[in-house]
């Protein structure tokens, strides 16, 4: 039995000198049981023969967009593909996928898959650095893509820095976790709350918080590629919708709570990442209020309705996951939450200084689970710290009838 039996892999090889680690790789994912067909650019084809990946692969490799032998290529290749590998990606290859070009198979391939992507990235440390590169990065992995950190070591160029393509295994580990996150969340039915409240002052003016919404879409939209179905309520955020989730716009906490509370009954897994205001303005003027207006310079405020607490009451058969926004004593404090809002697991996010998740595209997770465990998530793209965050709770989800079981099958990438 291989690991990648039946498997269907996509490897696209770009134009870098680690092209030639590439045909180690094929022989790998072959030996494990994997039907790979390849796909080169003309650049990569500069450094090793396509005859050498056709002999190993047992099929013909494809270059050309506008092949003689058959037509639409780049759909036919990723119609039926679980995966695609592109080993090494150069920073040509990234810009182009992060922008949507399609002026080669290759990329124009990547812009028709639907199937999940792995780049592992391979080119020199100064460009590896380069800001269009790291933007580039950030918009895929964005876009839930994974973009496989390069290794530090000596380079092509003489020098030493970050840019050697990622180590086999480290690839055909990303490989396996990917494949095996396939299809995982399937039956779980998954509410996911993202982003801030808004509380009105008066026609113009509002409390907020700082809340971008990524780490709660980024969920949301990871569970819906694991096979969840998900529904994702969201306060006022700059984001599009996520793929394949069904979303609910809601501007208040009272509005946010409605629209959780509607759904509870029908979710089997509830993910509360939303920050939700906690104070609302005890009167609230329907047109802007003139400066003289103001009576002193306080605002009268009153509590809004803690939704995850309430929903915990109600609790029949779901998994509460809570967010704790901290900027100081995150295990204490989290622990503190878990406890009061009596919940399955508890993830805190770091919110104080430069690395703050909030608005940030990275985060960090410190996860307290009912049983007692902590666990810390390093940092890394909110894509993929929802993923990991997904691998802790899916347990959870699946054992909900027995009493807090322990998590078992953590994955790391
Ligand atoms: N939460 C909620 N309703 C509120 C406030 C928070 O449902 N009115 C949820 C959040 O979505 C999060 C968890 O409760 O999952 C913890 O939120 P957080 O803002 O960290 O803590 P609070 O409970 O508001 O406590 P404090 O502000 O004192 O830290």
């Amino acid at each position: 039995m291989g690991k990648f039996d039946n498997k269907r892999i996509v490897l696209g090889v770009a134009g870098s000198i680690a092209a030639y680690k590439a045909v180690s790789l094929l022989r790998t994912l072959v030996e494990e049981g994997a039907e790979v067909s390849v796909v080169m650019t003309l650049a990569a084809k500069q450094f090793v023969t396509p005859l050498t990946f056709e002999v190993l692969s047992k099929r013909s490799v494809s270059t050309d967009l506008f092949s003689e032998s058959e037509t639409m290529p780049h759909l036919r290749l990723t119609e039926s593909a679980d995966l695609v590998l592109v080993a090494p990606a150069t920073a040509n290859t990234l810009a182009k996928s992060a922008l949507g070009l399609a002026d080669d198979l290759l990329s124009t391939m990547i812009l028709a898959a639907r199937c999940p992507l792995i780049f592992a990235p391979a080119m020199d440390g100064e460009m590896w650095d380069h800001p269009s590169v790291m933007e580039h990065t950030q918009v895929l992995r964005g876009r839930g893509v994974t973009v496989m950190e390069p290794e530090d070591g000596p380079l092509a160029s003489g020098q030493v820095g970050r840019g050697r393509l990622p180590s086999e295994e480290a690839i055909l580990n990303t490989v396996a976790a990917c494949l095996s996150r396939q299809h995982d969340w399937a039956g779980q039915r998954v509410l996911v709350s993202a982003g801030p409240t808004r509380e009105p002052i008066d026609a113009i003016r509002f409390i907020t918080n700082g809340s971008s919404g990524k780490m709660g879409y980024a969920i949301a939209q990871a569970a819906a590629h694991r096979g969840a179905q998900v529904l994702l309520v969201s306060g006022p955020t700059n984001l599009p919708s996520p793929a394949n989730c069904e979303s609910t716009s809601v501007v208040t906490a009272e509005e946010m709570q409605q629209a959780l509370e509607d759904k509870f009954s029908w979710a089997t897994v509830l993910i509360m990442t939303a920050a939700v205001g906690d104070f609302r303005s005890r009167v609230v003027a329907p047109q802007k209020l003139k400066k003289d207006e103001w009576a002193g310079e306080s605002l009268d405020l009153e509590r809004t309705p803690d939704i995850l607490a309430s929903l915990s009451k109600q609790k029949t058969h779901q998994i509460l996951v809570g967010f704790a926004a901290e900027t100081e004593n995150h295990v204490e404090n989290g622990r503190k939450k878990l406890h009061q809002k009596t919940l399955d697991l508890v993830a805190v996010n770091h919110i104080s200084g430069p690395d703050s998740a909030f608005g940030n595209d990275m985060n960090e997770l410190t996860i307290l689970t009912k049983a007692g465990e902590i666990l810390h998530l390093d940092r890394a793209a909110k894509p993929l710290i929802a993923h990991r965050l997904l691998d802790v709770i899916l347990p959870l989800a699946l054992h909900r009838a027995l009493d807090t079981p322990r998590i078992s099958n953590l994955r790391s990438l």
